[in-house]
């Protein structure tokens, strides 16, 4: 089951990737409302979804059957002021930002309680996404049920307590532009080595799917998985940046916590 029509506050970078998301996996699920206040992401929204209507104003998108809270954490609060008197009784929120926890968004829409929060991540893209949610409490069943549903040809949507969302944000949200730069890097270099293009992105990406299944699925601990080859080139290298990725992830996930 899918709402019959949904709204989006913000129509920025996750907007498009989950809009990009659904219509690679068939089709937009029914009429889409975009609000955001920037003309430059409004001309650039409204260009790569036609069929979409985008506007400057959040009380479109807020009055539609399910809205999407795509703003980041410190712009929430003016959102919620601004939208509280146009939601529908039986609309649903479902709120993309970290920090902002499902009793914030609760107190700043006057006791709305339809309400739902999660973090996608971009690989949504190509339906390969990985989209943790948590519900509010007094989000009824079916309506979780038509969340999960609506989030489902993105990717994976497991439920999750609100706690961990945060964690997810560094973890999966993130975690792609710390990858990027280093796959980037090995496909360019293949291509130094006699590689297309194509080939050497097809490479990589089967190259990192399997590494990560390896970890998963061998049932093998760290020290048997990195021992699975026996020369690490860049061995002294990796043990810096292990050190910068619990110090800069750290400091940026306590900021997070609500
Ligand atoms: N991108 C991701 O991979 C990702 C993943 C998980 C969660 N999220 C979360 O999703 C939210 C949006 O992220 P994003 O990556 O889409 O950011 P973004 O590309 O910067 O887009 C946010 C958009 O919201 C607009 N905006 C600002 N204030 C607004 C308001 N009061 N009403 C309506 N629109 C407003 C911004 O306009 P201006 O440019 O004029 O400010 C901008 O176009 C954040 O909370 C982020 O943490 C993002």
């Amino acid at each position: 089951m899918s709402p019959r029509s949904i709204g989006f506050i913000g129509g920025g970078r996750v907007t498009r990737f989950m809009l990009d998301g659904w219509v690679r996996a068939g089709g937009l699920p029914g009429s889409i409302v975009i609000g955001d206040p920037n003309p430059e992401v409004r001309a650039l929204t409204q260009q790569r979804f036609p069929s979409a209507q985008v506007v400057a104003d959040n009380l479109g998108p807020a009055a539609q059957d399910l809205v999407f809270l795509a703003v980041h954490p410190p712009s929430i609060g003016e959102v919620l002021t601004g939208i509280q008197g146009g939601l529908r009784p039986d609309t649903i929120v479902v709120s993309l930002a970290p920090k902002a926890t499902l009793a914030r968004l609760q107190a700043g829409l006057g006791g709305f309680g339809r309400l739902a929060r999660c973090i996608p991540n971009a690989p949504s893209m190509v339906g390969q996404g990985l989209n943790p949610v948590a519900f509010g409490p007094e989000l009824p069943a079916p309506e979780r049920e038509l969340v999960a549903d609506l989030l489902r040809p993105l990717g994976h949507c497991p439920e999750v307590s609100e706690e961990l969302l945060e964690g997810y944000a560094i973890l999966t949200a993130m975690g792609p532009t710390y990858l990027w730069p280093q796959l980037y890097e090995l496909t360019d270099l293949g291509m130094t080595f006699g590689l297309d293009r194509p080939t050497a992105l097809a490479a990589v990406a089967a190259m990192v799917e399997g590494t990560a299944r390896t970890m998963a699925d061998s049932g093998l601990g760290e020290p048997a998985v990195l021992d699975l080859v026996p020369v690490h080139p860049l061995r002294e290298q990796a043990a810096t940046w292990r050190q910068q990725y619990r110090e800069v992830l750290g400091a940026l996930h306590a900021k997070l916590r609500p």
